[in-house]
């Protein structure tokens, strides 16, 4: 059943209020739900009340106190329907009862290690309750949960807890919790279980005192330490950068091991997968620790964007998505190093966004129909979502952004909103149109924007032509307003006597198809710089040669282009050797040659921008360059010959500056991110050696794990090893499984650095993995931590041309779609990018997916997945 954005309709019914009795039971389950009803004075009239309900029983229904007769209402699992419900405000009593432990789905009511939690974004809440299951019915919430005490003495729920207590003789207790504020059943939850908590208090610009507390596994509560600060960072942040504060008297965090997403933000009490909320230097990578920051941040920030200001519909998910997004990216770049944030960012977008737009899973970032909105919260919802907010803010400037940010929420406040409430927020504010700015949430597939130059050295001007173009839009699309902050860069530095008068604060707006700007006062040929700090998401087609890249990274003062320059540079030197065309020595040395001038007057000034520079692009976003029948293998073997290149030509400078950023001994450790910085570039240095020198490599990784104080240099050290066949990984690998047994969290890297090994024996390791005892099929960590990062992260295998790899990622989801099919679901994307591989491996995935698609019983989130690849 495809749901379309056009159908909109308000619902015919509202919900004013609801009491939530629930009793908790590992099996038998039941849910008491108080509901005070109204016809929609806005919606049909005498419609008939239908209420959602996913694999529901229903024990009882009552009307105003009546018990309703069997030929007024309609009940299955899937539903309920009051055929003649009252034309007056009335209460209806539902009691249903449900199985927590037998629902694998991880939606709505379940257990996860004996925990009770929910998940109810974006279709959950049915599951426990018949209920108007849809983002625009808000409703103010009080919840009594009762558990037994032993097995459940923590007690959660949204808003503030109101009362608790024992029920006498019964070895069982309850809480209840208000939430004043009305919200959509998708923001519902509640915990349960054994729970240790850490806590601290925070003062609001308004003066409100707030709890905050994070609850995790019983005996991790200092592996919450670092949460718990995020979150007081978050809510501090977002006071000074939006003035927005929190709005209850406690704010809780709670970790659970089984959980399909990264998290979620549910009203006071959001919940998280435990993978980012759980951090000691012994068990998480700096890595971990960025993502726990932005995810805790993420979270906290849709109280704001997302929870007071919610969706109208799940067309709408960028809305509160999108902008949320942006909010943490600009809290991580305060909190960090902006400019290196930003190629993260980048990387992210180019390696899963454009990836996505470029396949048959493409859509627009507010989608226009869906068979399943879950298969929707995508790269592109999501990240491209946030470059939206992004090219707004840059384009009516930092003041206007904040005052229309400001309009729309108290425009929207305690409403559930659309793009158009968002967009109009700020042409209230500016007095603009934007109306041809919202294309952009309008249609699929990257933008590409030729760039060329032409220089007059008598007129002194440099005239810079910009030609849009849309892969698959037909003639009548119209064209994208992009912002392009631009600049000129010369021999020796910046040109900044350069100027146009269509250039404002450094940005040029390009409106049409095509445009183009003159620069006056231009003394010699410049090297252009366009889309600055990444200022569309777009694919720029420039005709410069490497010469003139590697002038950018000299002298750009645009950090992100710097890197761009290099990134371009070695893609250009991998394509040409992916494409089997004669491999450019003289460019590969050029290049070599730009890095080492690089590395002596910057690493040690930046040396997280420094290993950004010395990190290539991966295989993927090089397969996104090539384009068409690339061949994963010829993919890898040129990445392998360039870092090799690079490992030989840096050799002794990088050798000299892991001695001199080695940590000295006894330091304590500390994961922000200058410290990272210094890891990620001895890091990105043992890489290279190694490439170089499988020997040296070796000696370097094992005396590297030796003396590791924390898991970033061991993991680094590990993954060394990996791309090294021989005994000394296999030592490595065993003595790590070893060290971490009784550590989910990071054998989930054991898994992980195991299922990206290039090399022809994978298939067979991982099917060995999967047979060991700390792997489930059941636990989301553990599978995409074996199958999803062999699909996503390791072409070569996952591609190979006798579809071994293929078969191994089928078989794991139809394996897992009966249980959780939104795991299964998820897993399938990887097959995403199927169309572009070489004609072999192209028709060894199709027969994949087609046999996929053919098989019985399918959920119809893997159906959607299924049938979109094959049909794009
Ligand atoms: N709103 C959550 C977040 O981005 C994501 C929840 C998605 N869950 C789902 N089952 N679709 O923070
Ligand atoms: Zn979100």
């Amino acid at each position: 059943p495809t749901v379309r954005l056009e159908d909109y309709r308000l619902s015919d019914h509202l919900i004013d209020r609801v009491e939530l009795d629930v009793r908790l039971d590992p099996h038998d389950t039941r849910v008491t739900a108080t509901l005070a009803l109204r016809p929609n004075p806005a919606g049909r009239a005498a419609a008939p009340l239908v209420l959602d309900g996913d694999d529901l029983t229903l024990l009882a229904l009552e009307c105003d106190g009546q018990a309703v007769a069997p030929d007024a209402y309609r009940a299955d699992a899937s539903g309920l329907t009051l055929h003649r419900p009252p034309q007056r405000p009335f209460t209806l009593r539902i009691e249903t009862r449900l199985d927590p432990t037998a629902n694998t789905k991880l939606m709505g009511l379940y257990r996860s290690s004996g925990v009770y939690c929910t998940q109810c974004e974006a279709d959950g809440f049915r599951r426990i309750t018949y209920f108007l299951d849809r983002p625009d019915v808000l409703a103010v919430y009080t919840t009594r949960i009762e558990a037994d005490r032993d097995s459940a003495p923590v007690l959660l729920g949204n808003g503030n807890p109101v009362e608790a207590g024992d029920v006498p003789g019964t070895g069982r207790h309850y809480a209840v919790w208000h939430d004043p504020l009305p919200k959509p059943a998708y923001l519902f939850a509640l915990v349960g279980g054994r729970l240790d908590r850490v806590a601290k208090s925070f003062t609001t610009m308004e003066g409100r005192a707030v709890e905050i507390a994070v609850y995790v596994e019983p005996g991790k509560g200092d592996r919450a330490a670092y949460a718990l600060d995020a979150v007081e960072r978050s809510m501090a942040w977002d006071e000074t950068a939006f003035g927005r504060a929190y709005d209850l008297d406690v704010f809780n965090v709670v970790a659970v091991s089984d959980f399909n997403m990264g998290a979620m933000e549910n009203k006071g009490l959001n919940i998280f997968n435990d993978k980012f909320v759980l951090a000691s230097p012994e068990t998480a990578t700096d890595a971990d620790y960025a993502a726990i920051e932005a995810i805790i941040a993420h979270e906290y920030f849709h109280n704001w964007s997302g929870n007071r200001v919610t969706c109208r519909d799940w067309f709408q998910l960028c809305l509160k998505e999108g902008l949320t997004v942006f909010r943490d990216q600009e809290f991580s770049s305060d909190m960090r190093s902006r400019a290196v944030h930003r190629i993260a960012e980048v990387r992210n977008l180019r390696a899963r966004q454009f990836v996505e737009d470029a396949g048959p899973l493409a859509h627009p970032v507010r989608p226009k129909q869906y068979a399943e909105i879950n298969n929707f919260y995508t790269a592109t919802v999501y990240e491209k979502g946030a470059e939206i907010v992004r090219m707004l803010r840059t384009l009516i400037g930092e003041p206007a952004f904040r005052a229309g940010m400001d309009r729309y929420f108290a425009d929207n406040d305690g409403t559930a909103a659309t793009v158009e409430d968002f967009l109009s927020a700020f042409e209230a504010v500016t007095g603009r149109d934007l109306s041809s700015f919202a294309e952009w949430y309008e249609r699929p597939g990257t933008p590409r924007v030729a760039v060329s130059g032409t220089y007059d050295p008598a007129a002194r001007t440099y005239r810079l032509a910009f030609r849009q173009t849309r892969p698959g839009a037909g003639a009548d699309a119209p064209p994208l307003v992009i912002p392009v902050r631009v600049g000129l860069v010369g021999a020796e530095g910046p040109l900044d006597g350069a100027t146009s008068g269509r250039v404002e604060a450094g940005v040029f707006v390009l409106e049409a198809a095509e445009d183009a700007l003159t620069f006056e006062n231009v003394a010699d040929e410049p090297v252009p710089s366009p889309f600055r700090g990444f200022s569309a998401p777009v694919r720029v087609e420039s005709p410069l040669d490497a010469a003139a890249r590697l002038t950018l990274l000299r002298h750009d003062p645009d950090s992100f282009n710097r890197w761009e320059a290099a990134q371009r540079v070695a893609l250009g030197l991998m394509a040409a050797q992916a494409r089997g065309e004669a491999s450019e020595d003289a460019g590969a040395d050029a290049f070599v040659a730009a890095l080492d001038a690089f590395l002596d007057t910057e690493a040690l000034r930046d040396p997280a921008f420094a290993a950004q520079i010395l990190t290539l692009p991966g295989e993927g976003e090089l397969a996104d360059e090539i384009g068409t029948d690339t061949d994963p293998d010829a993919i890898f073997s040129a990445r392998q010959a360039l870092r090799r290149r690079l490992g030989a030509g840096l050799r002794e400078r990088l050798t000299r500056l892991r001695e001199t950023l080695a940590e000295p001994a006894g330091a304590a450790f500390s994961p922000d991110a200058a410290s990272a910085g210094r890891r990620a570039l001895r890091n990105a240095a043992l890489d290279l050696i190694a490439a170089a020198d499988a020997e040296a490599g070796t000696a370097l990784a094992q005396a590297q794990i030796e003396a590791a104080t924390n898991m970033t240099d061991r993991l680094a050290g590990l993954a060394t090893l990996a791309l090294l066949p021989g005994e000394a990984r296999e030592a490595a690998l065993t003595a790590f499984a070893g060290r971490y047994a009784d550590e989910p969290l990071v054998l989930d890297k054991w898994f992980a650095i195991q299922a990206m090994i290039p090399e022809d024996g994978t298939v067979t390791r991982i099917r060995r993995l999967q047979t060991h005892p700390a792997f489930a099929m059941t636990n989301p960590n553990r599978v995409r931590s074996l199958i999803g990062s062999f699909s996503l992260a390791n072409p070569t295998q996952f591609n190979r041309p006798d579809g071994a790899g293929f078969d191994l990622l089928a078989e794991a989801v139809l394996a897992i779609d009966g249980a959780n099919p939104q795991l299964a679901a998820r897993l399938m994307t990887a097959f995403g990018p199927w169309r572009r591989l070489e004609p072999g491996r192209r028709a060894a995935a199709e027969s994949v997916l087609r046999r996929i698609v053919a098989t019985p019983a399918l959920s119809r989130d893997v159906t959607d997945i299924a049938t979109r690849s094959l049909a794009g």
